[in-house]
């Protein structure tokens, strides 16, 4: 192997992130500097969770390695592919395809009903209405809702929106989940469903996850527990 092999990524790699640094520009010109070299490496169907207080730039952090912001230094690879040179199109695309989100509060679109809002990803993607519709029937049986494709997100619980949310987040079969406190609005009792189903989906599938949590019974079960600490992601004494 040549010299240059010391700098190509592992082939494949659902997701790293090398040297990252974010800061954002405040109002009266100041510089807060966010994330200040945040390294990281996603190994396939591995699952991480990060922690740290609040304002440490876990969602600032997740932004940038799904391609939803830019980092200021640094670079982010999603199968070895690096996001920095991207077009928006072509980001777009990546974001579309290949990565999946699943935030706090579901961002479902409230005029669609659930089918509808799963069917969004793959028709953007290009795929045929019919295609759509039955790729998110098969996922939204996957997570417990053929009986209600026809709802609208306020006809639905907390789970069941969550539920909606994840099944839109894998329609298109991404190989990196980001989830930012995915049970964070959720009981206890709905949170651990979501969880066990978070799990059950990624044994059926090819599918790294990095969720950003402070459930105890989310982040026992990851692989690796990661603490956004001083702009970095320090190891967790537990994880
Ligand atoms: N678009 C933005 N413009 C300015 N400051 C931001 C922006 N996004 C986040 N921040 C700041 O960056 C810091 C980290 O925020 P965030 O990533 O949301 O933290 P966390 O998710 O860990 O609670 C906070 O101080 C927040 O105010
Ligand atoms: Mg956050």
């Amino acid at each position: 192997m040549g010299k240059s092999s010391i700098i190509t990524e592992v082939p494949g790699l659902p997701l790293e992130a090398r040297c990252v640094h974010k800061s954002f520009k405040g109002g009266d010109g100041s510089e807060l500097q966010v994330l200040t070299g945040v390294d990281l490496r996603l190994a396939r169907n591995e699952t991480v969770a990060v922690t740290g207080a609040s304002g440490a730039g876990k969602s600032t952090l997740l932004h940038i390695l799904g391609g939803l912001d830019r980092p200021t230094e640094g670079e982010v690879f999603v199968e070895g592919t690096s996001l920095t040179g991207l077009e928006d199109e072509a980001l777009a695309a990546v974001r579309n395809r290949r990565i999946g989100f699943v935030f706090q509060f579901h961002h479902l679109l409230r005029e669609f009903t659930a089918i509808e809002n799963v069917m969004m990803p793959a028709l953007i993607a290009g795929l045929e209405e019919h295609e759509a519709r039955t790729k998110a029937e098969h996922i939204l049986a996957d997570v417990g809702l053929s009986e209600r494709l026809r709802h609208k997100p306020s006809a639905l619980s907390g789970g069941e929106q969550q539920r909606v949310a994840v099944a839109r987040s894998l329609v298109n079969d991404p190989v990196v989940l980001l989830a930012d406190e995915p049970s964070g609005n959720l009981d206890a009792d709905t949170s651990t469903a979501l969880h066990d189903l978070l799990f059950e989906l990624q044994e059926r599938v090819s599918l790294s996850i990095l969720v950003v949590t402070h459930n105890l019974d989310l982040a026992s079960r990851a692989d690796r527990i990661l603490v956004m600490e001083k702009g970095g992601l320090q190891r967790d004494a537990m994880g």
